[in-house]
């Protein structure tokens, strides 16, 4: 398998492209952020599926060999559908994200808070999840609607007064519950990790995105040539807004030209 595809509604996938871009040097990633129709976490579970197809649509389109859900929301609503649709293998963020949380949890009190957006939180799926593995750890899952936003404008930085304010507004009142581990289950959510570790010092916190990329690197294995992969970056809104938020997100500009993506199409 030489080209994965990552997909996401918006800046959130880039966690889970970053570190697959760090584990799997020699493959080429094609990144797909719909931004034209962020957030997905609001929206029904029949939308979310219908955007879930046109986005695996896309990137099908640029043949590419497997694709990760770089989104909580797609993973928890969408998944299956995904799976049962197209026949190259797809990798969630729900499976690879709970199984660390239940193994922090194990070394732990064996609570688990898990932080999503609302569409994931109504499916319950990192608990179930996190419970398959280990029935005795205490989930508590809270949807932090306002979190998308803020990454989306770009308010991520530690002590940002607006992100600060709402992380504390969302995780004081679970402060007392004590998690061994909070699980960032939206993979916009680690943008605001230094945000979170202020309001929540003490537990480890998990990025979704990051433990997926894992998940894919071992499923794709090394390519025949060792020659660097490509990048590739569409979206569905703005290229320019696109391109300056990601770079600034992943700390290097990016070179190749973001293109657009009319993905009412696919
Ligand atoms: N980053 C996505 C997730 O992991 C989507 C958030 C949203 O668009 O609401 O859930």
């Amino acid at each position: 398998m030489k080209t994965i595809g990552i997909f996401d509604s918006g800046l959130g996938g880039l966690t889970g492209y970053r570190d697959l871009r760090d584990l799997l040097p020699h493959h080429n990633l094609i990144y797909f952020g719909d931004t034209a129709r962020v957030p997905y976490g609001t929206r029904s579970r029949e939308v979310i599926r219908r955007y879930a197809l046109q986005d695996a649509n896309f990137l099908l389109s640029r043949n590419v060999e497997a694709i990760l859900v770089a989104c909580g929301t797609a993973s928890s609503n969408a998944l299956d559908l995904l799976e049962q649709t197209f026949s190259i293998p797809f990798v969630g963020v729900v499976a690879p994200a709970a199984q660390k949380a239940a193994c922090c949890a194990a070394g732990g009190d064996g609570r688990v808070l898990v932080l999503g957006t609302a569409a994931t939180v109504a499916t319950g799926a990192y608990e179930r999840a996190i419970h398959a593995l280990d029935s005795s750890i205490e989930v508590r899952s809270v949807a932090c609607p306002l979190f998308v936003p803020l990454v989306e404008n770009g308010h991520t930085s530690k002590g940002d007064v607006a992100a600060t304010a709402i992380a504390q507004e969302y995780l004081l009142p679970h402060a007392d519950f004590r998690p061994d581990a909070v699980l960032l289950g939206c993979t916009h959510y680690p943008l605001l990790m230094g945000v979170i570790a202020d309001v929540l010092p003490e537990p480890v916190l998990i990025s979704a995105g990051a433990a997926s990329a894992r998940a894919m690197a071992k499923l794709a294995g090394e390519p025949e040539e060792d020659v660097p992969g490509t990048n590739e970056f569409f979206t569905s809104d703005d290229p320019q807004v696109f391109c300056r938020e990601a770079s600034r997100y992943l700390g290097t500009p990016i070179t190749s030209p973001v293109q657009h993506v009319e993905i009412e199409r696919y």
